[in-house]
């Protein structure tokens, strides 16, 4: 299964505001249908405030008219149900935005209301309540913690946000909480959604001391330390179980985790047969374009998979991440060896996911003016780090300047580069050469093979600094080249290769398919 991520504020923009919506993918259709792709993740899409572009959601149950309403969800659903595609929702059960009706009646109640109890307000410390309840930081930067004024002005307990303080942490131990996030799961499931990816979902409970992370802690942005206790607690499991009992009444319908842990056996335990059918594993996100270091993502993402007897699964990027052709080295060399791992990731066995723009050989765009950028990191690190606004550009669809045709609006929600003319979906596809075309036969061709029983591949012996591999079915055998010299080809015809060989030899930067 390939599935595609669309960060909807950046993927097609119907309604000239410069923002992407959900009518924009549904004109936009035939692009997904091209590509192959068996469905779609959406990101959230919800009622928001957009501090968080979604993930800071105000009502989980309706859609935010920036992206259109519920009947635009539900033609969206048709037109991919009518090709053959599924619909992946994005689900934020950690936490809601601050502008959640919810919080504002806890603000208005006071310390000790059951209002309260929906999330973490605690006590400060110090004499005066002045200090936050514990060291925790935020995921965004800062402290955990947002103190807040009482109803009568004077200042008053300080309430939990793992990510910024327009998105406090829910307490899913109270019984009203996990109650709404069924009715949550009903709502979308009712309208014929697939399923959903699930927010942090290594997340979604606390340890009930709520203490001091050890000092030395490592305080990874996204990769969790097992010391770290905002992250993998045990109550974490009854939420998944929770969720898998709705889900089981909807046949047909699955769960992806978003589960940032690196323990094999932690990793698998949320992929037991009543929890989530599925959990994103970010290890080739991390890796290097070497071949030791693709070797040991690919296999500690099977061993997962093998651990937990789910799927495994690959993406090179996402919304949070750097864009892969920025990550492995920008320009030619970046884009041919993004491509490279296209091929890599699509022979493996399990399911792939493309992040928006991949399919483009779009970069992170590293230019964006700061008084333009948009995500909380950027100004609760004190300008210490630019944020995700890099990999959320719009994406472009054609013409020679911006906005692409992503809008009939001047100026676009993020500004786009004016060096993309080369990029656009029009362009590329007039082109057999480019990166969408290499997309679009990959997984057409990825296709044709039988899908596979196992999740075990075998490694076959390469000159240094290249892989190569099998899925246990073996449809090609997968080489790449992470060296900077040519090195021969093995026995075999070739099905595809990510840029043109050299006679006989796979050239560095590149992989190929070999039928043998
Ligand atoms: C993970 C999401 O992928 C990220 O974009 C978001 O900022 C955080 N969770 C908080 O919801």
């Amino acid at each position: 299964m390939v599935l595609y991520q669309i960060y909807p504020r950046s993927f097609a923009d119907s309604d000239d505001d410069g923002v992407g919506d959900l009518q924009g993918i549904i004109d936009r259709i035939d692009h997904l249908d091209t590509l192959g792709v068996d469905g779609v993740w959406l990101s959230p899409i919800m009622r928001s405030p957009g501090v968080d572009h979604g993930y800071d959601v105000s009502d989980p149950r309706d859609v935010d008219p920036l992206f259109g309403d519920v009947s635009t969800l539900r033609r969206l659903l048709d037109t991919l149900h009518s090709r053959r595609m599924v619909l992946i929702m994005d689900l934020v059960p950690n936490h809601t935005s601050s502008q959640h009706p919810w919080l504002e009646a806890a603000l208005a109640s006071g310390p000790g209301s059951t209002e309260r109890a929906r999330y973490f307000f605690r006590d400060g410390r110090g004499p005066d309540g002045s200090l936050p309840p514990n060291n925790w930081p935020s995921v965004f930067g800062g402290p955990a913690w947002t103190r807040v004024t009482e109803a009568d002005g004077t200042p008053g307990q300080w309430y939990l946000h793992l990510f910024a303080p327009e998105q406090p942490d829910l307490d899913s131990s109270n019984p009203e909480v996990v109650e709404d996030l069924d009715r949550t799961l009903r709502f979308w499931l009712d309208l014929g959604v697939d399923g959903f990816r699930i927010d942090v979902a290594h997340g979604l409970a606390k340890p009930e001391d709520l203490a001091d992370l050890p000092a030395d802690v490592e305080i990874a942005q996204l990769v969790v330390d097992v010391r770290d206790a905002r992250w993998d607690r045990p109550g974490v499991h009854e939420v998944h179980r929770r969720i898998r009992r709705v889900l089981d009444a909807y046949p047909g319908t699955a769960t992806f985790g978003e589960v940032w842990i690196g323990p094999v056996d932690r990793f698998a335990r949320y992929l037991r047969p009543d929890e989530l059918h599925f959990a994103f594993h970010f290890a080739l996100t991390g890796a290097p374009f070497e071949a030791d270091a693709i070797r040991s993502a690919i296999d500690s993402t099977l061993d997962a998979a093998r651990a937990s007897g789910s799927a495994p699964t690959w993406a090179l990027s996402n919304h949070d991440v750097v864009r892969e052709v920025t990550r492995y080295g920008n320009g030619a060399v970046g884009t041919a060896r993004a491509r490279a791992m296209l091929l890599a990731i699509l022979a493996l066995p399990g399911i792939a996911f493309i992040y928006n723009g991949a399919e483009l050989g779009l970069p992170s765009d590293f230019s964006i003016p700061h008084d333009r950028l948009t995500d909380p990191t950027w100004d609760r690190t004190d300008h210490a780090e630019l944020g995700r606004d890099h990999c959320r550009v719009p994406l472009p669809w054609s013409g020679d300047r911006p906005p692409y045709g992503f809008s009939g609006a001047d100026d676009t929600w993020l500004p786009m580069p004016d060096t993309w003319s080369d990029l656009t979906v029009e362009a590329q596809s007039a082109d057999p050469e480019s990166t969408l075309s290499l997309y679009r036969r990959a997984i057409r061709i990825r296709h044709s093979w039988p899908t596979p029983t196992t999740p075990e591949v075998r490694w076959t012996s390469t000159p240094d600094g290249c892989l190569g591999f099998l899925r246990e079915d073996g449809p090609v055998l997968c080489m790449i080249n992470t060296s900077r010299r040519s090195v021969p080809l093995p026995d075999g015809t070739v099905v595809l290769s990510s840029a043109p060989l050299d006679g006989g030899l796979l050239p560095p930067d590149t992989a190929v398919w070999l039928q043998r």
